[in-house]
């Protein structure tokens, strides 16, 4: 598909385009059973009395779905992209490509029935049962053969720092799954953990919060290492703090994960150590957001002229945000207020839709042109449309959980001074909460519509004939 055939190697793009339209159609789904059991919390008659409606069951499902099948799918798209054009080299073992995208939809299709079915190991974000595990690190294995055996392969000298950050999550990721899935099994669907105890809390939130670093962060850095500085057409701000940023944030990341079980059976020296390194976190989070946005340092009017900038430029101010805000809530004391309140769950989508969902849509508006020989989207207007109603979503999203995170923490805490008893009883913070989770849904609904127009535009970027005047080269 190169534009000049003699200079350019054939790149392999048929794994990279069905993995976009993926990430698509995920991201659809994912955000539809978001939407859902958002309106659940505001209307709980919307289970139907069906056992595979109950939020106990969709809310699993809601994160796999958004996280593993949405993200999995436009870090697998573009990281299989990237790594061909930096290397300037096809993919290494293309069969064993096509073998991770069919073996990644099954993992999805066996994590969607299941999930409903109440199948579960019942630990956040590992919940599939271990035949799905088993085929998560074949799968798994496959993809990292392909990614390493294309850098190994390159004709360049260096590896561009995307590709570090994009080998950092697949190596992590592999060595996260396979450490915290041990388990042993009863049935086909049903297995204990070999973990018990405190340490099976450590291990899940070793894993958990790594889940965070490195499918979550260290994936979408890759993206954003290659699509801000593409789109933009100027060379990343600082090269050297690049570097600096991969290792700061790999080596701190992996001693955080105790900041989610303060007050908890961890040791107390555990804890503290997690709050830490928690805070030291915030340097490297930091150095990477302003790097990415400094790129665009002197060129700032792309960000009014280029939709898919916008896109990818607010996701990185949504990831400077929730890196800031991550930092303060695993202090102690701030965490004694926070946590099990819906002040979490916001943070958890500011970097959510903020920032990974964000990124990744900016990045497959960058791609699918280029995948399609095409000058631009179809609809820039769209993008734009689109652009709007996902930064509104995720604002109405956060700001409502804010208020309903604080107000609940400062009711739970609120003593009567005469007696010591408590002010409000459980049921009167669920009632000041209601108001907002009708807010929440609405801008999850919001945030949903976007992607209604996204697979639109892209849908009709892929199938509109190339003509002289929609057609451009792809940027080298
Ligand atoms: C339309 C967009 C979305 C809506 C309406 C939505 C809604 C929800 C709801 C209602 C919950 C349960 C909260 C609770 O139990 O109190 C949840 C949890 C979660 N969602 Fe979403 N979500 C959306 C998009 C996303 C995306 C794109 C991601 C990831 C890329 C994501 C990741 C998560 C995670 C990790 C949790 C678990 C949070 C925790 O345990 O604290 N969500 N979401
Ligand atoms: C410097 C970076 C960050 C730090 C130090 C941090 C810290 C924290 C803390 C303290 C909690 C609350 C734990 C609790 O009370 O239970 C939390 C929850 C969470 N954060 Fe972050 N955060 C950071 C960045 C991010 C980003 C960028 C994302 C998403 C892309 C994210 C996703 C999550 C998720 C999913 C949870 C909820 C886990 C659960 O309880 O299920 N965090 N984080």
């Amino acid at each position: 598909m190169g534009n000049n055939p003699v200079a350019t190697p054939q790149y392999e793009y048929g794994v990279v385009k069905q993995f976009t339209v993926m990430t698509v159609i995920w991201g659809i789904v994912g955000m539809a059973v978001g939407v859902l059991i958002a309106s659940q919390l505001a209307w709980p008659a919307l289970n139907f009395d069906l056992p595979w409606l109950t939020y106990s069951r969709l809310r699993p499902l809601h994160t796999n779905a958004v996280i593993f099948a949405f993200g999995g799918c436009a870090l697998m798209a573009t990281s299989l992209y990237v790594v061909q054009r930096t290397c300037q080299t096809t993919l290494f073992a293309p069969g064993l490509a096509k073998f991770v995208f069919w073996g990644w939809q099954l993992v999805i299709l066996a994590a969607a029935i299941t999930l409903p079915l109440g199948f579960t190991s019942s630990k956040e974000y590992a919940e599939l049962e271990w035949p799905i595990d088993i085929l998560i690190a074949v799968v798994w294995v496959a993809y990292a053969v392909v990614f390493f055996g294309t850098i190994a392969k390159r004709t360049t000298s260096h590896i561009y720092v995307a590709n570090w950050f994009y080998g950092a999550f697949i190596v992590t990721v592999a060595l996260l799954h396979i450490v915290n899935s041990l388990a042993m099994p009863v049935s086909l669907f049903k297995s204990y953990s070999v973990y018990s105890g405190a340490i099976d809390a450590m291990v899940q939130w070793w894993y958990g919060h790594n889940a965070v670093g490195f499918f979550l962060t260290a994936g979408f850095l890759g993206m954003m290492y290659y699509f801000v500085p593409k789109q933009a057409g100027r060379p990343v701000y600082s090269y050297r703090l690049s570097i600096v940023h991969f290792w700061a944030l790999i080596s701190i990341y992996m001693w955080a994960g105790p900041h989610h079980l303060h007050y908890s059976a961890l040791p107390d020296w555990a804890q503290s150590l997690g709050m830490v390194f928690s805070l030291v976190l915030l340097a490297p989070s930091w150095g990477g957001m302003i790097n990415g946005i400094m790129t665009l340092s002197g060129a700032w009017e792309k960000l009014r002229d280029d939709p898919v900038i916008r896109f990818l430029i607010v996701a990185l101010s949504f990831y400077g945000m929730s890196t800031f805000e991550g930092p303060m809530m695993s202090i102690k004391t701030v965490n004694a207020l926070s946590h099990n309140t819906d002040w979490t769950v916001g943070h958890v989508h500011s970097g959510a839709l903020g920032w990974v969902a964000m990124i990744s849509i900016g990045s497959i508006y960058a791609l699918v042109p280029w995948l399609y020989g095409k000058k631009q989207m179809h609809n820039v207007g769209l993008v734009n449309t689109h652009f709007w109603l996902a930064t509104i979503g995720t604002v109405l999203y956060i700001a409502s959980m804010w208020v309903a995170g604080i107000s609940q923490g400062l009711m739970w805490r609120a003593v009567n001074p005469e007696d010591g008893s408590l002010t409000y009883t459980f049921i009167e913070s669920i009632k000041a909460t209601y108001p907002y989770y009708i807010v929440r849904a609405a801008g999850g609904l919001v945030f949903l519509s976007g992607m209604f127009l996204m697979a639109y535009n892209v849908f009709k970027t892929m199938t509109t004939p190339v003509t002289s005047t929609n057609t451009a080269a792809q940027p080298a």
